[in-house]
Formats: structure tokens, C-alpha cells, sequence
């Protein structure tokens, strides 16, 4: 297994509100119903044949016979709705900066409002951005096999509101900060900071003025056991894996791959960019994932 000791965060905690948090998140979203059927349907049907040079009909043979299919996405999934990845150069206030310097308990503790102005100008950002055509197509390939399990490391809820549902969060969502004393929700309004960011102090919980934290899993931190050990599980079993944006290098999330692998699933890699497990899976597509996943999508449902 490949394993980089900088970049663990930690597989167990005994904290499941996370769960509970992603259900409610859906159905905010969008009631108590599914999405809307032509939200999927429109981007999906009109795609042309697709050019066999960019898929192995393995695949999609593997994909129309499986029973249960998981999608692992990263920050690239993202990257098309103009969310920055995590290894890309930071911009405005924070370009000396590392993403994963400032995702830290220590980060915070240090310069909390450095920290909470960077996690303000990021929110700011998944609430202005839409789910791109790979979140479409996510949610669509629900429609396609009996059993879809979507798990993110983003923070962002853009696969909900592209209406996949039941998203497992392993790094926790940016939308929910709490306290870090009472682990109370804190609700904060949406303002607008400045293009380039700005520093901002964490506000003060209603309830025991603890210091309101981003809602996300930092380095050094414990993923949510009950999420965490739904996606063991959902890798070992299924028979299809999607590894799509993600540079794996961040464990114990990373290991999923790993796992799928082990226990022989068709294991599919979605990246414009190589990765060191693009030789270890079954398939590993070069393209964007709002280019190739619709195409996948749409021959898929097309009848053989
Ligand atoms: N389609 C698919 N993949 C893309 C696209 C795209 N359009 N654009 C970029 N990528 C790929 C990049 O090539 C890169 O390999 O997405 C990957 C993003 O990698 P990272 O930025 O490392 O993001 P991720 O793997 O999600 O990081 C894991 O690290 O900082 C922590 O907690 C944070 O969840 C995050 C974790």
C-alpha cells in the first residue's frame, strides 16, 4: 500500500453527526424527492457514440453488468465548476502559501483568522459555483445500476446539488462549521470577501462563545468513523470502482483504491493528469472528468 506519512488524517473517530448532516444536506436540497429527472436526462442523452479511442469496451461492459458501482472523487472533480484543487498554486492573499499548510489544527490555532479568512473565501466560492457535467453524470449513473455509492474527499456539496444522494464526506463539509468547544452547528450568513480574500476572525458560538471552526476534517484529524468505515466497506463489495480528481496522495482516503483493488473490482482512474496509481487500476483515462464521464454515461444507457 502507498502510504505518505505528511498527508494522513486519521481512519477512526467516534464522531457520526457527519451522517446525519449529509442526509438533511440532501434533502434541503431538494426535498424529499430525487432531482428532476430532465436535469439528468439533458445533459446526458444528446452525447454522439463515443469514440472508442478514449474508452476500452471492457469497461462499459463491466459497468452495464455490475451490481454495485462506487465513485471516489477528489478536488479535479470540482476543478471544472472553477473550484481550485488542492495542489494547485494559491492565488490573492494566500499565494505563499500551501492548501495543506493552512488545513491544520495547528494553522488555526496559530493564526485563526488567517485560517477562517481562507476557509470564508472558499465557501464563498462553492456557493457561487454549479455542479459541472462529471456531478451531472455522477448523479446519473445512479439511474444505471442497482446500487451507487458516491464517496468525496471534497468539502464542497456539489454532487448534491447535482442530486446524487447520501454522499459520504470523509473530509467533512465547508458549509457546516461548528464550535470547537460545544460542537454546536454554527449558522453563518453568506457575505462576500474581497476577490483576493482577507482575514477575517472566527465569530463565537450563540450558545457556550466557543470558537466557531471551519466544518471540515484537517491533517492530523479523524475522519468520520461512521463514513469512513460505510466507504471500506462499499470498496470491498462493489464491483466497479471510480477513482476520479483525486492526485492520491492523501491517506487514509487514498487506500480506498487500494482496497477495491484487493478485492478485485474493475478499478477505473479519471485524471488528465498521470498519478502513481495509474498503473495499478484496470483502466486509467487521461481526460477531464466533465468530458469523459457524460460520454461514459450516455453509451452506457445506450441499448446493445
Ligand atoms: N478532471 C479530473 N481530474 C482533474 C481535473 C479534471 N477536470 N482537473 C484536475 N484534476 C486532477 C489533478 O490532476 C489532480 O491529480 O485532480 C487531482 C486533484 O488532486 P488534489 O488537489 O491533491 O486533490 P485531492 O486528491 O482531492 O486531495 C485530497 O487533500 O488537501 C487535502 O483534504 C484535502 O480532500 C483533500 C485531500
Amino acid at each position: 500500500m502507498r502510504w505518505n506519512l505528511n498527508r494522513v488524517k486519521s481512519g477512526y473517530s467516534g464522531e457520526t453527526r457527519h451522517t446525519v448532516q449529509s442526509a438533511k444536506l440532501v434533502h434541503r436540497t431538494w426535498g424529499r424527492h430525487s432531482p428532476p429527472c430532465d436535469i439528468l436526462a439533458t445533459v446526458h442523452l444528446d452525447y454522439p457514440a463515443l469514440p472508442m479511442t478514449l474508452m476500452d469496451p471492457r469497461l462499459l461492459s463491466a459497468l452495464r453488468t455490475a451490481r454495485r458501482v462506487v465513485i471516489f472523487t477528489g478536488a479535479g472533480v470540482s476543478a471544472e465548476s472553477g473550484i481550485p484543487t488542492f495542489r494547485d498554486k494559491q492565488t490573492g492573499l494566500w499565494e505563499r502559501f500551501d492548501a495543506a499548510e493552512l488545513a491544520t489544527p495547528d494553522a488555526f490555532e496559530r493564526d485563526p483568522a488567517l485560517v477562517w479568512g481562507w476557509y470564508e473565501w472558499r465557501r464563498t466560492m462553492v456557493s457561487n459555483a454549479q455542479p459541472n457535467p462529471a456531478h451531472l453524470a455522477i448523479a446519473a449513473m445512479a439511474t444505471l445500476v442497482p446500487e451507487l455509492t458516491v464517496i468525496t474527499q471534497n468539502v464542497d456539496d456539489l454532487h448534491e446539488r447535482a442530486g446524487s444522494r447520501e454522499v459520504l464526506h470523509l473530509h467533512g463539509e465547508i458549509l457546516r462549521p461548528y464550535c470547537e468547544k460545544c460542537r454546536h452547528p454554527y449558522t453563518l450568513p453568506m457575505r462576500q470577501p474581497p476577490a483576493g480574500g482577507t482575514r477575517i476572525e472566527p465569530p463565537r458560538c450563540n450558545s457556550c462563545n466557543g470558537r466557531v471552526r471551519p466544518g471540515v476534517v484537517w491533517f492530523g484529524e479523524s475522519l468520520p468513523r461512521r463514513q469512513w468505515l460505510t466507504a471500506c466497506e462499499a470498496a470491498r463489495r462493489c464491483d466497479v470502482f471510480f477513482c476520479i480528481g483525486t492526485s492520491s496522495l492523501v491517506q487514509p482516503a487514498a487506500s480506498l483504491t487500494d482496497l477495491a483493488i484487493a478485492a478485485g473490482a474493475t478499478t477505473v482512474h479519471v485524471n488528465p493528469n498521470s498519478t502513481d496509481i495509474d498503473d495499478a487500476v484496470t483502466f486509467a483515462l487521461r481526460e477531464p472528468a466533465g468530458k469523459i464521464l457524460p460520454l461514459i454515461v450516455a453509451e452506457a444507457r445506450r441499448p446493445t
